[in-house]
């Protein structure tokens, strides 16, 4: 697969970026977009807000990264700007405009929108958008260094947040995220989050997440359910940042946490993790 996914093959279905978005109340979403999502929401509600929770726990983990001392940032399948981006919540948490990010789509649609989002509203020297397909490490690696952003021998925040259940084991994210880990140096923190399908409240939600599960065939991001093992496994042997793999709201909630009540509903599994030195 080229880095990057053709414009026009990215544009003739539904994309897992732009639909994610309309969930958040986006605009950068297109009619076939807006169709598809409200047809798995119709059929599955909690897809929505989910979408939400899962944004909400990126927040949270990268104000936590810097209140950990981290200032630099490695978002990869950043999907289309919207509220609440690293740069911003860094920068927020930080308060004095020293934290950096790169972020990496290789969706042409959420790359155009954040090129023109950092061109308009962020710092150039602080921030980028780049192509890239996380699957290509080792290449991948060399183009964010490139960007100058990535200090090597400095802690590194390295954010995949509601993407890996877009990857199927065959194509080895597991060995993807081998090689990220032994490319940073200790006190670097990975944050990730994942569907799971493991806790149907029913039957009837059994069969909508199956029923979502086969729609998404049809778009450019087809979606598998990892167990919270499996999930946890994309850690590697980095210890896990108190309370561990959970159910995203229960992550460190605040007063804004949606479903702070019951974590599972969500059905998003989230942790940080950090590497601790040789
Ligand atoms: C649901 S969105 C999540 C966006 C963002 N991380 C967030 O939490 O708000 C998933 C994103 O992963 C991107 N993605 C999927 N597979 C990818 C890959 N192999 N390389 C880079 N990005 C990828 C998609 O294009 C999409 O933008």
């Amino acid at each position: 697969m080229d880095a990057m996914r053709s414009l026009e093959g990215s544009l003739d279905r539904p994309s897992a970026a732009r639909v994610y978005d309309y969930f958040l109340g986006g605009t950068r979403n297109y009619a076939i977009d807006r169709v598809f999502a409200d047809k798995v929401r119709a059929a599955l509600p909690i897809i929505a807000p989910a979408a939400r929770t899962c944004r909400q726990f990126l927040g949270r983990a990268v104000h936590h990264c810097v209140d950990a001392g981290i200032r630099q940032f490695v978002d990869l399948g950043s999907g289309l700007p919207t509220e609440g981006n690293v740069h911003e919540v860094a920068d927020t948490a930080s308060g004095a405009g020293d934290t950096r990010v790169v972020y990496v789509d290789n969706e042409p649609v959420a790359l155009a929108h954040s090129q023109i989002l950092l061109a308009e509203t962020a710092d150039p020297t602080r921030h980028h958008a780049i192509a890239g397909d996380l699957l290509r490490p080792r290449e991948l690696w060399k183009e964010i260094r490139k960007t100058g952003l990535v200090t090597p021998d400095e802690p590194v925040g390295l954010v995949i947040n509601a993407v890996l259940h877009f990857i199927d084991d065959d194509q080895d994210p597991a060995g993807a995220l081998d090689y990220y880990r032994a490319q940073l140096p200790p006190g670097s923190m990975l944050v990730l989050s994942h569907i799971t399908t493991q806790n149907p409240v029913d039957d009837a939600e059994r069969e909508a997440m199956d029923y979502v599960a086969a729609q998404y065939e049809s778009t450019t991001n087809p979606g598998l359910s990892r167990t919270a093992a499996q999930f946890a496994r994309f850690f590697g042997d980095w210890p896990l940042e108190e309370p561990g793999v959970v159910y995203a709201p229960a992550w460190h909630p605040d007063d804004r946490t949606l479903f702070a009540d019951d974590p599972p509903r969500t059905h998003v599994l989230a942790g940080v993790a950090r590497k601790t030195a040789a």
